[in-house]
C-alpha cells in the first residue's frame, strides 16, 4: 500500500532522523532564551506549521500555551504567494503582554510572515520572535528577522513534514523536493 507521495518525490531533503536533531536542538535553544519567562505562547501559523509545533513543543522546558492562526496562502496549485495575505482564522487568545514565539514551516518570499508580525505586534505583545522550520533566504523579497532557523534551503519546492503539494503529503515524516513536472502545473 501506497499513499502515491513517490510519483512527486524528487529527493529527499530532510530525513526523519535530521529533523529530529536539529529540532531538539531548537528545542534546547529556546528553552534557554525564554528560561523564567512568564506567560510565554507559541503561535503555530496553520496549516503547515502543524506537525513541527507538535514536536519542538516536547523540547521547550518552559511553561507555555499554543494558539494557531490561518493565513491564506498558496491556492491548490499556485507556487507563487501573492503579496496580498488575509487572516483566515484569529488566535484564540488576547497576546498583549505574553511573550510570543510564530512557529512557521518556511519563510519563502516573506509577504504572509511580514503580515502576521506586524498584526501581532500591533497588539503589543511583551515581545514577538519568529521560529521556521525552512528559510529559502534567495527567495526573500520583503525583509524579516528570523530569529531561530531549523535548516536554511535552496529555491526548491518542498513538501511533506507539515508542507503540502496541493493539499496533500503533510504527513510525510520527512521534507522531500516535489517533481513539479509530475503535478500538473509545471
Ligand atoms: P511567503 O509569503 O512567500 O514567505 O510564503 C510562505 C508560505 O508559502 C508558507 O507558509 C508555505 O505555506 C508556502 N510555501 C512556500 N514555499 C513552499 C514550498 O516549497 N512548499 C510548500 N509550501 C511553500
Ligand atoms: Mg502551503
Amino acid at each position: 500500500m501506497t499513499d502515491g507521495h513517490e510519483r512527486y518525490l524528487q529527493e529527499v531533503l530532510i530525513s526523519e532522523e535530521r529533523l529530529r536533531q536539529r529540532i531538539a536542538e531548537l528545542g534546547k535553544e529556546i528553552t534557554t532564551d525564554y528560561q523564567g519567562c512568564p506567560g510565554l505562547v507559541l503561535v503555530c501559523v496553520l496549516k503547515g506549521g502543524i506537525l513541527f509545533l507538535a514536536d519542538l513543543m516536547r523540547h521547550i522546558q518552559v511553561p507555555h500555551g499554543i494558539d494557531f492562526l490561518a493565513v491564506s496562502s498558496y491556492g491548490v496549485g499556485a507556487r507563487q504567494s501573492q503579496g496580498e495575505v488575509r487572516i483566515m482564522m484569529d488566535l484564540s487568545s488576547q497576546i498583549s503582554g505574553q511573550h510570543v514565539l510564530i512557529i512557521e514551516d518556511i519563510i519563502d518570499s516573506g509577504h504572509t510572515l511580514r503580515y502576521v508580525m506586524e498584526v501581532l505586534q500591533a497588539r503589543r505583545p511583551a515581545s514577538l520572535k519568529l521560529c521556521a522550520l525552512l528559510n529559502k533566504v534567495s527567495r526573500r523579497r520583503v525583509n524579516i528577522q528570523v530569529d531561530y532557523t531549523g535548516f536554511e534551503i535552496e529555491d526548491r519546492f518542498v513538501f511533506g513534514y507539515g508542507l503540502d503539494l496541493d493539499e496533500r503529503y503533510r504527513n510525510l515524516p520527512f521534507v522531500g523536493v516535489a517533481d513539479l513536472s509530475q503535478s500538473g502545473d509545471a
